[in-house]
């Protein structure tokens, strides 16, 4: 047994977006006199392992926050948990510091392609994807995912017909995905890597919830095929599972000689060079907690068989078949068309997701529930959510009957 706790941690006092009612508010109305759920930002709700909470204390009692650097033990402990994790094998010329994931796609976009030259990604997809092409002046290119027995599917001739039609020059990947948390098969990842090698497409892999998977499931990181295909960048990071994100510390993983080379030169544009300080010591204590990374992949997955399970009544809703992270992705379309209504229902019921606009496109009728939360709570949402569920009913049947 290790120290995972599943108690929900009091934020709403802190300067964390997920809960703190002064940042809430500029965005969303907020009921004071009815339970929030606020259960759409990627993280969650319990606390670090306790070992990552003492390496943190140690840092914090020397009462000078100077500037930082990546020490020996730092490298020592990607490459160790790269090896026992998912059977990787790397040095530490291969391990690049970067300041969150999308920094590192924005550098290799910057990097390896020019301004109005065309980037591929997988839509619907973690918003900031888009935001990273579209703020280099990149052309954005969506291949729509097909979504089919609650799963997602690749149409890899129309994906290749993209890449030739549109000159792309690098394809972001999203593995395990979000918002669906699937996990890429192996069989797929192995046809587009070759896709890609045909047509010299650089990937860049975000695998930031590769660490949060699902019993059965067995994922494969795009570092795999590297020996049949170098021009892969995957962007990785403790802050899914391990629950701080606010540091910023995240790394990617290159060994491609060329393609490092360049990377580190845009990280030296930047300035962004030394890692944040509590970052470093939080990296090399979490990557020694795999018990506690185990204890909360089984709470998630429970949540996840919960929520399915209880929301079974709804025969409006279809929940998308997940197999990693801590999302919950539903598709209401056969209980609206209209998303502002949909929206706007589940706020007034003090509940906050994250919906189709925060990922890019194609995921209009789709809501993105955070499971990261006590199972207390999450039964408790699940109550609140039928009930507005029935809400948007009763609002839809009364639009019918006028029109
Ligand atoms: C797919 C994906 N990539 C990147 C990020 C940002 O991650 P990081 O904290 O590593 O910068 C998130 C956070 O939600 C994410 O879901």
């Amino acid at each position: 047994m290790s120290d995972f706790k599943p108690l929900d941690i009091d934020r709403s006092h802190v300067n964390d977006r997920h809960w703190n009612l002064e940042s809430l508010s500029q965005t969303y109305k907020i009921n004071p006199n009815r339970e929030l759920f606020s259960l759409w930002i990627g993280d969650h709700d319990f606390q670090v392992p306790i070992k990552v909470q003492e390496a943190i204390q140690q840092r914090l009692a020397v009462p000078v926050y100077g500037y930082a650097f990546l020490p020996q033990t730092f490298y020592e402990a990607i490459i160790k948990w790269n090896k026992e994790q998912f059977n990787l094998t790397y040095k530490k010329e291969n391990i690049i510091l970067s300041h969150g994931t999308i920094a590192a796609m924005i550098m290799t976009i910057k990097a390896f392609s020019n301004p109005g030259e065309a980037i591929l990604l997988t839509s619907p997809i973690y918003g900031p994807f888009g935001e990273a092409i579209k703020n280099t002046n990149r052309s954005l290119v969506a291949h729509k995912l097909l979504y089919k027995n609650n799963r997602f599917e690749i149409d890899l001739a129309l994906f290749e017909k993209q890449i030739v039609d549109e000159k792309v020059k690098i394809f972001l990947l999203c593995n395990p995905h979000n918002p669906g948390g699937q996990v890429w098969d192996y069989s797929i990842l192995l046809e587009i890597v070759n896709i890609c090698k045909k047509h010299k497409v650089i990937i860049f892999s975000d695998e930031v919830h590769r660490d949060i998977i699902f019993k059965e499931t067995k994922f494969t990181s795009l570092a795999h095929f590297e020996s049949l295909y170098d021009q892969v960048i995957v962007g990785v990071s403790p802050n899914k599972p391990f629950n701080f994100g606010g540091f910023k510390t995240t790394y990617i993983l290159v060994k491609n000689e060329s393609l490092n080379n360049s990377l580190k030169q845009e990280l030296v544009k930047t300035k962004m060079t030394s890692p944040n300080t509590f970052g470093v010591p939080a990296l090399i204590a979490a990557y020694e907690c795999a018990d506690w990374l185990k204890d909360f992949n089984a709470y998630i997955e429970d949540n996840y068989h919960f929520i399915v399970n209880a929301l079974k009544t709804e025969n409006d809703l279809s929940i998308f078949d997940t197999n990693a992270s801590f999302f919950v992705y539903v598709n209401f379309s056969q209980l609206t068309t209209n998303p502002s209504l949909f929206k706007e229902v589940m706020e007034a019921n003090n509940i906050i997701l994250a919906y189709g606009d925060s990922f890019v496109q194609d995921g209009e009728y789709f809501a993105r529930i955070n499971i990261g939360i006590g199972r207390a709570k999450l039964e408790r949402f699940v109550q609140q959510f039928k009930f507005a569920l029935a809400e948007v009913r009763t609002k839809v049947n009364k639009i019918n009957y006028i029109n």
